[in-house]
């Protein structure tokens, strides 16, 4: 494996093979695996997850790991082709990038949506640039529309669970300050299809997913034997719920408008789950979210403290699989791997 960017660039069969790969390193550790390797992270958004399971995950398989988080201790980067640079960012990713690939043997980078542009974000121009200008394995941590490893993390956490593969997940918009990415909602719906479940995204008026985003996650459900709808209806979409997985998004109807958008969330307060969310849900449901979190505002503490909430164990999950996205690269670079890009 040479990538990981996508979930999408892997069959259903594939990702169980990393996710069984995933569960073999945690049930028998393999501490010099990785001996002699080491992983750059670049960073150009804040983490606390993505920043310390890589860091943690590599140093337990024996490897190395350094951090960039450009303006904090290192020069600004500027990420605009053609830009005069006389303002703050003092160095260009176009030197930047394979600078720091030069001194790795793979790298990480997390670059959110500009959220400008719904277009642009779409189709990942400034995570496919930053692609372009590394010559080495490279892990997506976060892009505009894709966090491939948060998706991997919760396939995992879903099976330990034992929630059936059939099993029904709602993906329910929830309330924020702010209008957030589309990134963890797009990679989730995909995940939920293509492990083959029955998959609801339950939002407000004027928070549909966009188009494309449904369609790849329809095609995952058709190619997995699952189903994938939506509604507005939210005591239908949690009857019989085996997951209510909440997460905050923008609306697409307002991207890069900030002001109609936080007209449009005004009367939205009461998006937040409560206790009352799993009255109606199938015994033994499960609360999953990606964090962070706003506390009561996108979910009460009832839910966040209660027994459905597995939201620590997602988190920790995030190292293990991601330890068996790295031993794959490392180890598997030699033409074994399947992945559709590798
Ligand atoms: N879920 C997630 O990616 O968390 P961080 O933003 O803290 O890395």
């Amino acid at each position: 494996m040479n990538r990981f960017l996508d979930l999408a660039d892997f069959s259903r069969d594939e990702v169980k093979d990393l996710l069984g790969l995933a569960a073999r390193l945690q049930s028998h550790p393999d501490p010099q695996a990785l001996a002699g390797k080491v992983l750059g992270l670049l960073f150009l958004n804040p983490s606390l997850r993505t920043l310390a399971s890589f860091q943690s995950g590599m140093m337990r398989l024996g490897g190395s790991v350094f951090v960039v988080t450009p303006g904090q201790g290192t020069w600004q980067l500027e990420t605009r082709n053609g830009a005069v640079m006389n303002g703050a960012a003092a160095e260009h990713v176009r030197e930047a990038v394979p600078v720091l690939a030069s001194y790795c043997d793979a790298i990480g980078i997390r670059m959110f949506a500009e959220g400008k542009n719904l277009e642009a974000d779409m189709t990942e121009t400034q995570f496919k640039m930053m692609a372009d200008l590394c010559n080495k394995p490279l892990v997506n941590m976060e892009s505009a529309m894709n966090h491939p490893c948060q998706a991997l993390a919760d396939w995992y956490t879903m099976d330990e669970l034992k929630v059936p593969e059939r099993g029904k997940f709602v993906l329910s918009w929830v309330n924020h300050p702010r209008a957030l990415p589309l990134a963890v909602p797009s990679a989730t719906v995909h995940m939920a299809a293509l492990r083959g479940m029955e998959v609801v995204v339950l939002r407000p008026e004027g928070y549909a997913l966009p188009a494309p985003i449904m369609e790849k996650a329809r095609q995952a459900a058709v190619s997995s034997g699952g189903s994938l709808r939506e509604t507005t209806d939210r005591g239908e979409a949690l009857a019989g719920a085996h997951v209510i997985y909440a997460k905050e998004w923008g609306s697409p109807l307002h991207y890069g408008n900030s002001e109609a958008e936080a007209k449009l969330r005004g009367n939205l307060g009461d998006w937040c789950v409560t206790d009352s969310w799993f009255k109606t849900a199938a015994p033994g449901s499960h609360f999953m979210h990606c964090l962070p979190v706003r506390r009561n505002v996108a979910v009460a503490d009832e839910v966040l403290d209660g027994p459905r909430s597995v939201v620590v164990r997602e988190a920790y999950n995030r190292m293990v699989v991601q330890m068996a996205v790295l031993y794959k690269m490392f180890r598997s670079n030699s033409g074994q791997s399947r992945g559709r890009r590798s």
